[in-house]
């Protein structure tokens, strides 16, 4: 089965050659059940979605935390931004595209993370890109764990400090990597505050002891944290009661703060004020929108005011873990809402998402790259959206694919 027929016509401004290669090698992932295919919603994202030639389907792969996705507040913001600032900056921040949603947006976010200061960026990709470089030179290193997201690693490598990578949560690996980084001028440790693939939550206390006893920077990617973990989610930090003990955390609007574009850095006042300066992600793209500057302030105050919402997560992943375990799944254990589960090989994890699929669930396989090879996975992500009538259905319908396909 080709994907391209053969007189399929050939792109007339592609060249011959590149196209040629190209449907050789897409094909040969189809042939292997790797090819990812796009599924379209119809509608908005919630615990429940209209698939394209699906139907309703149980969503259970988004990063909608709190369900702020189809929050009124959240869109009347959105509607109000668009009405009083237009559709966008049309600049970058440094020339005309500074509004006073960003001031004010940057202002609640230092304030809600209890941080001194902090600057958004279209994405928390461009937030991580954009951080090392204008902070880090060669007599500086830079340590990362092993499990790191695919925009640190990026933004590690278009800086010029020295890298070390550190075995995944391994504190003597770690341990290692800032002894013999002793005589630079600056050692700056990285870590995801939950791990996206893993739903593991970084041993927070630990790497700060480390960073304590070696002088060295901490800063935490809090993506998948940030509305999520502690009490009043916080993040990773108020999960460890350590607020105000991670010199950077970079984290993302674009999850459980309502899910549109964008992320930020928050940080020191000299920090911030470096990465205005020369952080390329920020000197060379357009700023924030601001109608999504006025929804991820709506989510934040909406957040503040409804701590409930992480309990009812919280509560909502201990449901789906134990209901998970329960029926003979191994998820990687843990506590957040993020649960994989490890299948082995791609077309193994992509054929039992195909097949959840079709029984009314929507849980997406991942293989490598975005994972290491032969630890493909399935990977459901809870949500406060989800009523327990939706995790029920969702934990039937894995009962019957796992014991068709022989997993459980
Ligand atoms: C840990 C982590 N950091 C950064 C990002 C990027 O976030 P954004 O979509 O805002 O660029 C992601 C998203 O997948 C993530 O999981």
């Amino acid at each position: 089965m080709t994907l391209y027929e053969e007189n399929d016509l050939m792109s007339t401004n592609v060249n011959r050659g590149l196209e040629t290669r190209l449907r050789a090698e897409l094909d040969e992932m189809s042939e292997k059940g790797i090819h990812k295919e796009l599924l379209y919603i119809l509608g908005k994202q919630s615990a429940v979605v209209d698939i394209d030639g699906l139907g309703e389907t149980i969503n259970l792969c988004s990063n909608n935390y709190l369900g702020l996705c189809d929050n009124a507040d959240v869109m009347r913001a959105i509607k109000d931004g668009t009405d009083k600032y237009g559709a966008g900056t049309s600049s970058v921040r440094f020339i005309c595209g500074t509004f006073d949603i960003h001031r004010e947006l940057e202002a609640k976010i230092a304030d809600f993370l209890e941080v001194p200061a902090s600057l958004t960026y279209t994405s928390a990709w461009n937030a991580n890109e954009g951080l090392f470089a204008p902070l880090l030179s060669e007599e500086d290193v830079l340590i990362s764990d092993r499990l790191n997201h695919a925009c640190i690693i990026d933004g590690i490598r278009l800086c010029k400090a020295q890298r070390k990578i550190y075995e995944h949560m391994d504190m003597d690996s770690l341990r290692q990597a800032l002894e013999s980084s002793r005589d630079a001028r600056h050692r700056l440790v990285i870590t995801d505050g939950i791990f996206s693939m893993e739903g593991e939550i970084a041993p927070l206390p630990d790497i700060r002891e480390l960073c304590d006893r070696y002088d060295a920077i901490l800063a935490v990617d809090d993506s998948h944290a940030t509305g999520v973990l502690g009490d009043t989610g916080r993040g990773t930090p108020e999960h460890f009661g350590m607020h105000g003990e991670v010199d950077i955390v970079t984290s993302t609007l674009g999850k459980a703060l309502g899910g549109m574009a964008g992320g930020f850095t928050a940080s020191s006042r000299a920090v911030v004020d470096m990465l205005i300066q020369s952080s390329r992600t920020q000197l060379f793209t357009n700023s924030l929108p601001p109608f999504s500057a006025c929804g991820a302030l709506a989510a934040i105050e909406h957040l503040e005011d409804h701590p409930e919402l992480v309990t009812k997560l919280h509560e909502n992943t201990r449901y789906y873990r134990e209901g998970l375990e329960a029926l003979g799944y191994k998820p990687i254990p843990g506590e957040t809402p993020i649960v994989p589960v490890i299948i082995g090989e791609t077309a193994d994890a992509m054929n039992l998402s195909k097949q959840l699929l079709q029984e009314g669930v929507f849980v997406i396989g991942f293989g490598f790259p975005v994972v290491p090879r032969g630890e493909a996975r399935i990977r459901c992500q809870v949500s406060a959206a989800h009523e327990r009538e939706h995790l029920d259905a969702a934990l039937a319908a894995l009962k019957k694919v796992g014991e068709r396909l022989h997993l459980i």
